[in-house]
């Protein structure tokens, strides 16, 4: 039986997040520049948003450069940041054909402002699909979210619209980048490495992490299958007991 088939409807995660993971190493086999596996990394992207949302699958959210990613060498920051405007250009009919609504969470005001308009329009475009929204993390890092979010409710307090009282988890979550979002089910990271490179922190909190070795440009659809798979065997306890639970 495929992966596929084995994929139960019911227990299916709302929110994938990936940290898609491995294309310099990918290029680098291959005797190649890391930037060509940056540009073998897209067919991965299409893949794995368009089977998340063939699934049902509401949100699907891409790590795709983080706050630290900007102190890689400027040719690499450079080839990565026009590769985004050329995907994102090219893709948006992949979005319009699978009904998929693109999102994006980080300091998006330090991006390029060329980037910046390409993303702000391709957002716009396709804000009304309907069956799946495609966030990409870009300049994202959880510490620049959670600072930025204290900051914003720092100044609420100064300014007399908040008391310290009022500040408690939720709160904190609604001054977040993904105050629109649920938090995820399930965080994927490819190429074999067991950290989590300040993605999400504050929304993983009871997510389950799945890794794999394979490396992103090679990450098909039965490798997100099979991780969907994965999580379905898992039983998420929330601190409860395994009775409480069942
Ligand atoms: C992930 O691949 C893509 C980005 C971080 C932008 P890497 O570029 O980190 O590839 P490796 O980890 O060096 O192989
Ligand atoms: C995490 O990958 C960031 C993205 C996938 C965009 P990195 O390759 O930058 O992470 P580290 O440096 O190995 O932790
Ligand atoms: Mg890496």
């Amino acid at each position: 039986m495929s992966w596929k088939d084995q994929i139960k409807q019911d227990k299916l995660p709302r929110h994938i997040a990936i940290i898609m993971d491995g294309n310099g190493r990918w290029a680098k086999r291959r005797g190649k520049l890391r930037i060509f596996g940056h540009r073998n990394g897209v067919k991965s992207v299409r893949e794995a948003a368009e089977s998340a949302a063939e699934l049902g699958v509401e949100f699907l959210t891409l790590y795709a450069f983080s706050t630290e990613n900007w102190s890689r060498p400027r040719s690499e920051v450079n080839a990565l940041m026009s590769l985004l405007v050329s995907t994102i250009h090219k893709e948006i009919k992949t979005l319009h054909d699978n009904d998929i609504s693109l999102k994006a969470i980080g300091d998006l005001q330090s991006l390029p402002p060329a980037i910046y308009k390409e993303l702000q329009d391709a957002i716009k475009e396709t804000a009304h699909h309907k069956r799946m929204s495609l966030v990409l993390a870009l300049s994202y890092s959880s510490h620049w979210e959670i600072t930025d979010a204290v900051r914003k409710i720092a100044q609420k307090v100064s300014d007399g619209k908040l008391v310290p009282e009022d500040i408690n988890a939720d709160l904190l979550s609604k001054h977040l980048t993904t105050r629109d979002i649920p938090d995820p089910e399930l965080l994927i990271r490819t190429s074999g490495e067991f950290r989590i490179s300040n993605f999400l922190l504050w929304q993983i909190a009871y997510a389950e992490l799945y890794f794999t070795n394979k490396l992103w440009p090679d990450f098909r659809k039965e490798d997100l299958y099979e991780a969907i798979v994965d999580y379905q065997k898992r039983e998420r306890r929330f601190g409860k007991t395994s009775d409480q639970v069942k």
